[in-house]
């Protein structure tokens, strides 16, 4: 099946990311969201991200900023997704938010349609099971910022058919991405490892062994790391770090990833990092 139109869930962090990256390699997308100013935010972010990286990178040719944006189409109307060709879903990090999604989304789109899951930690077989069309659910765990990253996790969910694998790949392909294929566990490959640290870092902040500045340093000038565990938290968003930190503890029910009280007392302080303006650093 050709690939014209994609639907893209949740204008976050994400959502705008992939909605940007697709639109600029030719697709229309229809971007849902739950509420009119998160909509708005996410036209005005992507608005200056398409702006942005322009001027990083000027090329000949560029198609203008307006028929970038015109190929997005920004709702909360779910009804859209009747004639999609494919779904990239990139919604809170909450178990019981994705799943009511895909409850509403699984009669909503045309039965061939992949369902791509952008997700940190969740399992893709657990999706799967939400839905009659479990061949055709795969995790694409994007990398942020999505236009700049050229590499995509792809996860490989119980039931997945290797026709949903070739399809996604060509997809991502044509966004200017290559896909990594793992086998579906929770927190895949990079998430098991990043989402430890993370909150290990953050221990060590709450413990008083290091500011978070001299944290961040050590792994920058001992390890070369181009950004530190806690530079990376707030990119990310605190949110998302303690859901998916949550998600780990609550799949594996083992202890190591116990979040860090100092994690979750930012989140109820409303300080989510890049996002919110606030987090470990100041923005
Ligand atoms: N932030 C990152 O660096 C990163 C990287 C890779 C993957 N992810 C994953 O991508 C997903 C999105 O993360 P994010 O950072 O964009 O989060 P975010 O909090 O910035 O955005 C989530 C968006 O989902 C929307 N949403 C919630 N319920 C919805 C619904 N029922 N229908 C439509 N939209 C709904 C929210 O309003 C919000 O705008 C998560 O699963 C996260 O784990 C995040």
């Amino acid at each position: 099946m050709s690939i014209q139109t994609v639907g893209v869930i949740g204008a976050g962090v994400m959502g705008v990311g992939v909605a940007h990256n697709l639109a600029q390699t030719g697709y229309s997308v229809i971007l849902v969201d739950i509420a009119d100013d998160i909509l708005a935010h996410a036209k005005e972010e992507i608005t200056k991200n398409i702006r942005l990286q322009r001027m990083l990178n000027r090329k000949q040719n560029q198609e203008s900023v307006e028929t970038l944006l015109n190929r997005i189409t920004l709702t909360q109307e779910y009804g859209l997704l009747t004639d999609v060709d494919f779904v990239i879903e990139n919604a809170t990090e909450k178990w019981e938010i994705k799943k009511k999604i895909y409850e509403l989304i699984d009669p909503i789109c045309p039965q061939d349609v992949i369902f791509a899951v952008n997700t940190s930690a969740i399992s893709i077989t657990r999706v799967g099971s939400v839905t009659k069309r479990a061949q055709q659910i795969i995790g694409t765990h994007f990398m942020n910022p999505v236009p700049m990253k050229k590499t995509v996790e792809v996860i490989r969910g119980y039931h997945t058919s290797e026709e949903t694998i070739t399809t996604t790949l060509e997809l991502l392909a044509n966004m200017g991405k290559e896909g990594i294929v793992v086998n579906d566990m929770p927190g895949i490959v990079s998430n098991r490892v990043l989402m430890l640290t993370v909150n290990e870092a953050v221990y060590l902040v709450q413990d008083q062994v290091a500011t978070a500045e001299e944290v961040d340093r050590i792994f920058k000038s001992c390890f070369g790391h181009p950004m530190g565990p806690l530079e990376t938290a707030d990119l990310i968003g605190l949110d998302t770090i303690l859901y998916s930190v949550d998600v780990l503890y609550e799949s594996y029910n083992d202890s190591k990833y116990r979040p860090c009280p100092l994690l979750k007392k930012m989140v109820d302080a409303g300080l989510y990092g890049r996002k919110s303006g606030q987090g470990f650093y100041t923005y």
